[in-house]
């Protein structure tokens, strides 16, 4: 579904105005649909339905607590990657027993909390938190679930930054040492091997590398079948993506459960996905208002209210994001470079852009759900934006913008 769509000539989100929204809570502001993510939840479950399934919604996407508490209520399990995402994920009234934790470098007082919290399932990386986990488990008397990662050494295609599978990469053990960290698991006398886990990267747009990368996990579920270790779940990570610019198609989650089927056939395990990006990327969009129009020899630039600090991905990734202005213009266009006020000329949004725009203009910038507020900064010492969620014809500030007290809260000058 698009929530973000123009009636009576002004952008709305779902039925709500995005320039009164504008007025009421300033710009810049993250702006996010309640039905288009519950929509994407549930395009999720309805591909999966025909197997047992639990979608670990990856916090790291967008972790602010309305989020987190309306994919709780719609039964969503977590992946988490930090202490904090767990506390995030108990704040907002998840299930804690849906709860799989993953990432390359868990701290002990990380392991500890989430131990006592009773989370479902630690997705460990390498030996040498395999055995951080036995000896912790160990001297708490806890048993904990673990699952392995491992790493398929499949390209996915991606920005080299968000590709995770390949073997020069960080994350997960070698998929041919596999067996050996399973027989090594069975030893652990408060471990049990639960699952196995991959994820090759975000932002997949071809459904081969996924292909690929099932290909070499069913195969090791079934090496360790017949070494008499029973998986109970296979966690095939996140990573569907989502259309930034209109030449992307991306897959659909019926398309990428047809891939899953064959090697699901005929298989008593459950599926975990981790989605991200899928579920919030286009439930979202950036609300901000141009300051100033600035023409230098041949290039414009439309200097807006929003900043690298609010959102980081054209800067970091030089990720396109769709901009068009809130109300609707038939007149002329011009090229404009959308750049925030940050000191620094990789601080854009977007570059050469078509608009019909004049100072006080606003302007939204599209599919900005997942890994934008959440990758935002006080770079510069600029408050973090408000976020702003729709539901129908309500608007629900679900996070205040930031005040200089609160960013300078914790700072302190030595006597
Ligand atoms: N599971 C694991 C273990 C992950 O590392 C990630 C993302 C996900 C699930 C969710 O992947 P998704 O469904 O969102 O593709 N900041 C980057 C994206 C980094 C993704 C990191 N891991 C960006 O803005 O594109």
């Amino acid at each position: 579904m698009n929530a973000f769509e123009y009636k009576n000539n002004l952008l709305h989100a779902e039925d709500v105005n995005l320039r009164e929204l504008a007025d009421a809570y300033g710009t810049p502001c993250y702006v996010y649909s309640k039905a288009a993510i519950e929509a994407n939840y549930r395009a999720y479950k309805n591909a999966l339905s025909q197997w047992p399934s639990r979608i670990c919604y990856a916090v790291k996407a967008n972790s602010n607590l309305a989020v987190l508490n309306l994919l709780a209520k719609l039964g969503a399990g977590f992946d988490i990657v930090s202490i904090g995402e767990l506390e995030r994920v108990i704040r907002a009234g998840g299930d804690v027993k849906k709860v799989v934790f993953s990432g390359v470098a868990k701290r002990s007082d990380e392991i500890r909390r989430a131990l006592v919290m009773g989370i479902d399932c630690f997705n460990i990386e390498s030996t040498a938190e395999l055995q951080r986990l036995d000896a912790i488990t160990s001297e708490m008397d806890i048993y904990a679930n673990v699952s392995l990662r491992v790493n398929p050494d499949v390209d996915a295609t991606t920005h080299p930054y968000i590709s995770t599978g390949l073997k020069e990469n960080k994350f997960g053990v070698d998929i041919n040492d596999a067996l050996e960290i399973y027989q090594q698991i069975a030893k652990c006398s408060h471990l049990d091997a639960v699952g196995v886990n991959c994820h090759i990267g975000s932002q997949l747009l071809d459904l081969n590398p996924f292909q690929s990368c099932y290909e070499k996990i069913y195969k090791l579920v079934d090496q360790l079948s017949d070494a008499g270790i029973q998986l109970k779940h296979i966690d095939v990570g996140g990573g569907l993506g989502i259309r930034y610019e209109n030449s992307e198609q991306p897959p659909t989650m019926q398309q990428y459960a047809d891939v899953l089927a064959p090697f699901m056939k005929g298989r008593d395990v459950e599926i975990f996905i981790e989605p991200g990006r899928s579920i919030v990327g286009d439930a979202g969009i950036l609300l901000t208002r141009v300051e100033h129009i600035k023409s230098i020899s041949d290039k414009n630039f439309a200097l807006v209210d929003a900043a690298m600090n609010d959102l980081l991905r054209p800067s970091l990734y030089t990720a396109w994001h769709d901009i068009s202005t809130v109300e609707k213009t038939d007149g002329q266009t011009t090229k404009y470079d959308v750049v925030g006020p940050v000191c620094e000329t990789g601080d854009f949004l977007g570059k050469k852009r078509d608009l019909s725009i004049h100072e006080g203009s606003l302007l939204a910038v599209h599919a900005v759900g997942a890994y934008g507020f959440v990758m935002s900064s006080n770079y510069n010492t600029r408050l973090r934006a408000a976020e702003i969620l729709v539901d129908g014809d309500q608007a629900h500030l679900i996070r205040m913008r930031e005040t200089f007290d609160q960013l300078l809260a914790n700072e302190i000058i030595p006597d």
